[in-house]
């Protein structure tokens, strides 16, 4: 197996994301622990076509943003094979492993007949990964110092053990060198509890590595699924998009107090400057998942009736308030999001509409500078102010 492989990776890799593990987010997770990280999904007709701004955008690397593996979506093998070259004169030396996605279920995937629905054609699958071993190949043959560039695949569970088995192999004998599965099947998309034992027979099953990934939320259970079915490594999404600090507080089960929302949130913005995301849709998404927890309204198991009634009075709070501000078009600047976290520490502070003016002091030289700074206010953020 490559090189980079070898090293200790760490028990959960990150997931790829779309509108989640771009640029910024990915080095927010490298600053606490987390080693492989994954690109969010790259549409490989769009990348080769060249016109797509947005998608063009997801091909920004850095210096430190490696051990990298950049995942192409598609269904056609020649234009996966263009993408591939694309995304390895791209990313360059950040560069570890290219991954076809072969599991995303959503309705964009059904349409045009890849991600998780290319698991009825596994012919197809099979010419799509050929292709890219064969970008991979020829980079090497024409650099003769370039490193081979293995192929991963990330797939879904099928509705039985035995489909599984079969489709997997058939990525195995098309030159894949490692397997990334979620333990979902399609239908469920991210809903119910993965079923690991799928992934335990394909540990069985296979020569090449497998990493499991569906509802991994702390390293204790990472490492309790890798013992208990032998998988090279875990992967986690989800819980890294609610606290991308997650490694940090329970590495070595060494668990502190999980950060504010605030702080977490604070934190992406620093990175968002050094490495601003292609479109501010991102910051509002990434927001969302931090705040969810706190802000979002948790639905009681009561009927529907009972639900309005019980829950009036917090849907009027500033909770679901800013729950729902959160996705408002109108925030777009860095400021409007710090403010939106003055917001949040003022308001859960029990500081809620007193219009309180704090008082920022700091030193220039010999000199105290007072500043006035006046709570945030949900109008005053929408204006920008
Ligand atoms: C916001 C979001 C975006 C995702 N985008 C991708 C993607 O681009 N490619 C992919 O293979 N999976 C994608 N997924 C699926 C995750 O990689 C992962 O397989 C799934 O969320 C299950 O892991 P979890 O239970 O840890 O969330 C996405 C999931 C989420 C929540």
């Amino acid at each position: 197996m490559e090189t980079f492989l070898n090293a200790e990776n760490g028990p959960i890799w990150a997931a790829p994301m779309v509108r989640g593990s771009e640029l910024a987010f990915r080095m927010y997770l490298r600053k606490y622990h987390f080693q492989i990280c994954y690109t969010p999904m790259i549409k490989s007709e769009l990348i080769v076509l060249g016109k797509n701004k947005m998608e063009l955008k997801l091909l920004q690397t850095c210096e430190g943003d490696t051990p990298l593996v950049a995942q192409l979506s598609g269904r056609d093998p020649e234009t996966l094979y263009q993408a591939a070259k694309i995304v390895i004169a791209s990313f360059g030396d950040n560069l570890s492993a290219i991954d076809l996605n072969l599991g995303c279920p959503q309705e964009c995937a059904k349409k045009g007949k890849y991600g998780a629905f290319l698991l009825d054609e596994p012919m197809q699958t099979f010419h799509c990964i050929q292709a890219l071993c064969k970008a991979s190949v020829e980079n090497v043959n024409l650099n003769t110092n370039k490193k081979k560039i293995p192929i991963f695949c990330k797939i879904r569970i099928a509705n039985t053990v035995e489909e599984t088995l079969k489709y997997a192999k058939v990525i195995e004998n098309a030159g894949a060198q490692l397997l990334a599965v979620h333990c979902r099947i399609r239908q469920s998309k991210h809903d119910g509890l993965p079923n690991y034992s799928y992934a335990k027979a394909l540990v069985n099953n296979l020569k090449i590595p497998i990493v499991v990934n569906g509802n991994v939320n702390d390293v204790k259970q990472a490492k309790q699924i890798i013992d208990a079915v032998g998988c090279l490594a875990t992967m986690s999404a989800t819980a890294i998009l609610r606290n991308p600090q997650l490694l940090h507080h329970n590495i070595d089960n060494t668990i502190g107090s999980i950060p504010l929302p605030s702080s977490l949130a604070n934190e992406y913005i620093n990175f968002a400057i050094k490495y601003p995301p292609p479109d501010p849709l991102y910051i509002r998404k990434h927001f969302r998942w931090i705040f969810r927890n706190e802000l979002e309204p948790k639905k009681p198991l009561i009927t529907d009736e009972d639900w309005q009634n019980a829950t009036n009075d917090v849907k009027n709070g500033w909770r679901v308030k800013l729950w729902t501000f959160l996705v408002r078009p109108y925030l777009k600047s860095l400021k409007q999001f710090r403010n939106v976290c003055k917001l949040y520490d003022v308001n859960s502070e029990g500081n809620l509409n007193r219009n309180i003016k704090y008082y920022v002091k700091f030193c220039d030289k010999n000199k105290v500078i007072e500043e006035e700074f006046i709570q945030p206010t949900f109008k005053s953020i929408r204006k920008g102010m």
